[in-house]
């Protein structure tokens, strides 16, 4: 039944009219896809598009735009990339607030099983469980949710800085605009106008892929703090560069993998995060250059 009421709003959304500029993308797709714009339904909305991001495309039908999600390998400009490492704990790469990153497996709540069924993890203790409920918190900030704030839709409750976050991996300027396709091409799948998608692209380069930018506030909450994501030499840098407040980066080393610290999270295609076939970055590569080119658009506009 509700996969039957989302099908039909998604249709719906792709010819519906522009988004009237005081209505936020969260409320008027929550309204425009599940009809009450309430805060169970904009948590609902979250999900979805943080869990298409997370693991391809998996609702039925979507407006027929295939999602390959952030644990597919891609190719961006010509580039390498494969973000599964960061969450399966092949990398010392987390930050646990010592002085270097530890391996630490994000996939540890059931993997990508509960998150076909709109869930976050199997479980509410698990580091996937976390992850998660912060990533549809946090967005939910972002995408402007009116209703977020009490139990039906928390507020975000995660760590203030992405820097922080992000400080041991060394995330290059091709892994973000990966993971920000990701999320703008989960958002378009959903019926999300091109002129919203672009939106929300901008929103997260602007605040998350310039090197050495200043303090920030996202959440009002946590205040300005650092939030570049994007740390290595190839990340553009901020026009208003403070370098002196970053540490110097560097790349992640291996980890000794155990069967424990090693998860797997295989999508609902069927091909597993470790070896891949060809087409899903072929696929993923076409769809890239036709969103990013709208996004790019949009920066441009943002920085000159
Ligand atoms: C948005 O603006 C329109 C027209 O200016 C107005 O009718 C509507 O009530 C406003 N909606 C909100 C949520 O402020
Ligand atoms: C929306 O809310 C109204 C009033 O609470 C309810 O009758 C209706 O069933 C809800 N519709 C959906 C799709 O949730
Ligand atoms: C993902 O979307 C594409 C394009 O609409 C579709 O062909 C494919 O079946 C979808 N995959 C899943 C698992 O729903
Ligand atoms: C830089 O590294 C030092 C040593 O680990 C640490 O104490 C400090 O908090 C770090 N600074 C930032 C901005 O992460
Ligand atoms: C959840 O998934 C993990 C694997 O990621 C598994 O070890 C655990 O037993 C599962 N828990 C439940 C309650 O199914
Ligand atoms: C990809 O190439 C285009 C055109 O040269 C450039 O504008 C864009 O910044 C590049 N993106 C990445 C992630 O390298
Ligand atoms: C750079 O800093 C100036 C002064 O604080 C501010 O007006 C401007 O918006 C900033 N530009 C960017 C791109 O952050
Ligand atoms: C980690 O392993 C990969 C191959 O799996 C290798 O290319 C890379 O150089 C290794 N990194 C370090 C820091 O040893």
């Amino acid at each position: 039944m509700f996969f039957k009421t989302l099908a039909l709003a998604a249709a719906v959304g792709s010819a519906v009219a522009q988004r009237p500029a005081n209505i936020s993308i969260c409320d008027y797709y929550t309204t425009a896809l599940l009809t009450n714009n309430t805060a169970a339904n904009q948590m609902t909305l979250l999900t979805l598009v943080v869990n298409t991001a997370v693991i391809g495309n998996y609702t039925k039908p979507n407006v027929g735009i295939k999602v390959p999600g952030i644990l597919a390998p891609a190719m961006i400009n010509g580039t390498a990339v494969n973000l599964a490492p960061y969450f399966t704990g092949a990398l010392l790469s987390t930050n646990n607030g010592g002085s270097s990153g530890v391996s630490q497996s994000f996939l540890d709540g059931g993997g990508a099983a509960p998150l076909l069924k709109n869930m976050p993890a199997n479980d509410t203790s698990s580091n996937q469980y976390f992850l998660l409920t912060h990533l549809y918190e946090f967005f939910g900030v972002l995408t402007g949710c009116s209703m977020q704030g009490g139990a039906d839709y928390p507020a975000y409750g995660g760590e203030a800085s992405m820097y922080e976050v992000h400080k041991f991996m060394a995330i290059s300027y091709a892994e973000i605009t990966y993971f920000i396709e990701q999320v703008g091409m989960s958002a378009a799948s959903f019926g999300v106008a091109t002129e919203d998608v672009t939106t929300i692209g901008e929103a997260l380069m602007g605040a998350f892929g310039y090197r050495c930018a200043p303090p920030i506030t996202i959440i009002k909450a946590q205040g300005p703090q650092l939030q570049a994501i994007c740390t290595d030499s190839t990340c553009p840098i901020s026009p208003n560069a403070t370098c002196a407040s970053y540490n110097a980066t560097m790349e992640p080393g291996n980890a000794t993998m155990t069967s424990s610290a090693s998860g797997s999270m295989s999508s609902p295609t069927g091909t597993s995060t470790t070896s891949p076939p060809a087409t899903v970055s072929k696929g993923a590569g076409a769809s890239i250059t036709f969103s990013f080119a709208a996004i790019a658009g949009g920066l441009a506009a943002m920085f000159l």
